[in-house]
Order: structure tokens, then C-alpha cells, then sequence
């Protein structure tokens, strides 16, 4: 009844912005992204009858049970889990990660898709990954896509009850081993307005949202023949212009919302003078501040040079293509 595991955060470079069905977490359109080697998270669980109620410890803080990160992100999924197991154990949650919370760097994708695994193992539900990846979506939609390694694309599906609604493997880490994600943290502050409630106003309010749905699907077929072929321009291309769509379609929602900050459009504008330069790098943001630039390790040297002439960024982490989730055997307690 208990279980340990790890799970790496994925960066999306084809976006998921806006459900279809709130409740199973069915995106409007199919996205693609690439699972990061190094912003981890490693969670033991372990259900039992001595448990009284839930405890969930993050990065060693106690989160109550009256906590927002409980009642409205967790608590839903917990229940969903034991219904499908048919135990009414509680259950004891400790995580650990290296990823700042809620700042667009998808901890909640690496943190449902470790939570999904490991209590999988914990309960003995001898799901296969795809049926974890249609359990982890319904955690956080993203990460149904960090159940799998390298480049991965959760396909929308069709069906009302999600079934056909899951991620899929396009190519693993190790087909493109030279692709590298360049992340440039801006601020460590936790954002104002999560993906969540972001995403609900934006299929309300944007008038913008269905230019969005239809230029969906010719973004992913370019996305999947770039990763097909290797090839950075065509894919950093894409990825830029889906990341801009994006941010549109935030911008457009009513009341408009705006994650970057001014050191996110400085590293816009760096990038794109770096690539005038003749530099293949190509940025990508999320419903946060921070800039994840895409690039070959070739030209990793030039671009960190670059990135270092824009003042105040915090942190800047480098990501290779990473593997999709892991048991372990090693227990946090
Ligand atoms: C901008 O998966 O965090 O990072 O399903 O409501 O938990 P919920 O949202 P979440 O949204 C991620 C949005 C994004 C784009 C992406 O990862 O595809």
C-alpha cells in the first residue's frame, strides 16, 4: 500500500488552452510537448487504515486539509482514485521537487503524473500507461503528456467520456539527443490567475478562441513532422508561433490576462535578435512569466552568452529530453 514516484515536468511546444469538459479534464485540442531530464518531482504515497485523514506534505510544508492546493486541486482527484480502486482508505502524500510552484513551470504536470504512478503501485490497479495517462489527466490535463518521455502529444479525442482522450509517445529521449530547452526563470512569485481558471474565462470571453481551434491542427502536423525530421527551424518556428497565439488568446480573455513581465519580453526580443544573428533558437512561455528558449547543443554557448546581457534573470536551467515516469524503490518516508 505503499509506493514511490518520479515524474519530470513537460514543456508544451504545440499549447492546451481550454477544456471541453471540465470535469474529465478534455482539452479542446490536442497538444504536443517534450518531457524535460531535470525539473523532477518524487512523491510516496501510501494508503492505510491508521491514516485519520489525508496528509499531504509538499517540499516539507503540512498542507491543511482547508488548503486551496488541497480542496480544489487534490481532494477531487483522491476521491476519483478510491471510487475507481473502491477503498476508502486515506492516504498520506509526501513530494518533493526541484520546481518553483505556480510559476508556469509545470509542477503540476510532473506532480499528478509521480501522484498517478505512484499510487498506482501503492493500490495495485495494474494500469498501463495509457490508462495512467487518462488517470493523471484528470489530476492536471498536462500531465497526462509526463507519464511518457521526449516528445509526446495528448491527442484531444472525441469521446464524452474521455476514453479516447490520452497521450501518446511521438519520439523517445533519445531520438533527438542534441535538442535543448533553455529555461529562463524571470520571478519565482506565484502567479495571480492559475491555468485552470485562465484557460475556463479564455473559451468564454476570448473572441479570439475559434481562429485558435482552427489553425490547431496544422500547428501539430508541422510540430510532428519537424520532430520526424530533426528539424529545429521548422519545429521552433511552430512552437514560437503557437506560444504567441496563445498569449493572444490570453490577452484577448475578459478581463485580459497577462503573464509576462518585463524580462519576459526582453528574452522575446533577445531571442529573436540572437536568431537574426543567425542563432536557431526559438522561445516558448506558458501561463507564467519564465522563458523557455528552444535551441541545438551547438549553439547552447552563443545563446546562454546572450541570455546573460538581459539583466535580472534569476535562473537559467538546461534541459535535455528527459525519460517518462519511474517507479522507485527509494521511499521519502
Ligand atoms: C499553458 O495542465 O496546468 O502550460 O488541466 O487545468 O490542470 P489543468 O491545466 P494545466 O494547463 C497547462 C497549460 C499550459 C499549456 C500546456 O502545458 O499545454
Amino acid at each position: 500500500m505503499k509506493a514511490t514516484a518520479i515524474a519530470n515536468a513537460n514543456i508544451a511546444l504545440i499549447k492546451y488552452w481550454g477544456k471541453r469538459d471540465e470535469n474529465l479534464f478534455l482539452p479542446q485540442n490536442s497538444s504536443i510537448s517534450l518531457t524535460t531530464d531535470c525539473l523532477s518531482v518524487k512523491t510516496t504515497v501510501e494508503f492505510s487504515s491508521r491514516n485519520k485523514k489525508d496528509i499531504l506534505i509538499l517540499n516539507n510544508r503540512n498542507y491543511p486539509l482547508n488548503s486551496k492546493e488541497y480542496k480544489k486541486y487534490l481532494k477531487p482527484f483522491l476521491n476519483k482514485i478510491r471510487k475507481l480502486a473502491g477503498t476508502k482508505r486515506k492516504i498520506k502524500i509526501v513530494s518533493q521537487s526541484n520546481l518553483p510552484k505556480g510559476a508556469g513551470l509545470a509542477s503540476s504536470a510532473a506532480g499528478f503524473a509521480a501522484l498517478t504512478a505512484a499510487v498506482n503501485e501503492a493500490l495495485g490497479l495494474g494500469l498501463n500507461k495509457r490508462e495512467m495517462s487518462i488517470l493523471a489527466r484528470q489530476g492536471s490535463g498536462s500531465a497526462c503528456r509526463s507519464i511518457y518521455g521526449g516528445f509526446v502529444e495528448w491527442q484531444r479525442g472525441k469521446k464524452d467520456d474521455g476514453s479516447d482522450s490520452f497521450a501518446l509517445q511521438i519520439a523517445p529521449a533519445d531520438y533527438w539527443p542534441d535538442i535543448r530547452m533553455v529555461i529562463c526563470l524571470t520571478s519565482i512569485k506565484e502567479k495571480k490567475v492559475s491555468s485552470r481558471e485562465g484557460m475556463a474565462q479564455t473559451v468564454k470571453t476570448s473572441p479570439f478562441y475559434p481562429c485558435w481551434l482552427k489553425t490547431i491542427d496544422k500547428d501539430i502536423k508541422s510540430a510532428k513532422r519537424a520532430i520526424k525530421n530533426r528539424d529545429i527551424s521548422l519545429l521552433g518556428k511552430v512552437s514560437e508561433e503557437n506560444c504567441l497565439k496563445m498569449h493572444a488568446l490570453m490577452i484577448t480573455t475578459k478581463p485580459g490576462i497577462i503573464y509576462w513581465n518585463e524580462k519576459t519580453i526582453a528574452l522575446i526580443h533577445k531571442t529573436r535578435e540572437l536568431r537574426e544573428r543567425g542563432l536557431k533558437c526559438y522561445f516558448t512561455i506558458d501561463a507564467g512569466p519564465q522563458v523557455k528558449i528552444l535551441c541545438e547543443k551547438k549553439d547552447l554557448k552563443e545563446l546562454i552568452k546572450g541570455i546573460k546581457k538581459v539583466s535580472g534573470i534569476k535562473n537559467v536551467i538546461i534541459a535535455r529530453p528527459g525519460p517518462g515516469v519511474k517507479i522507485s524503490k527509494n521511499h521519502l518516508f
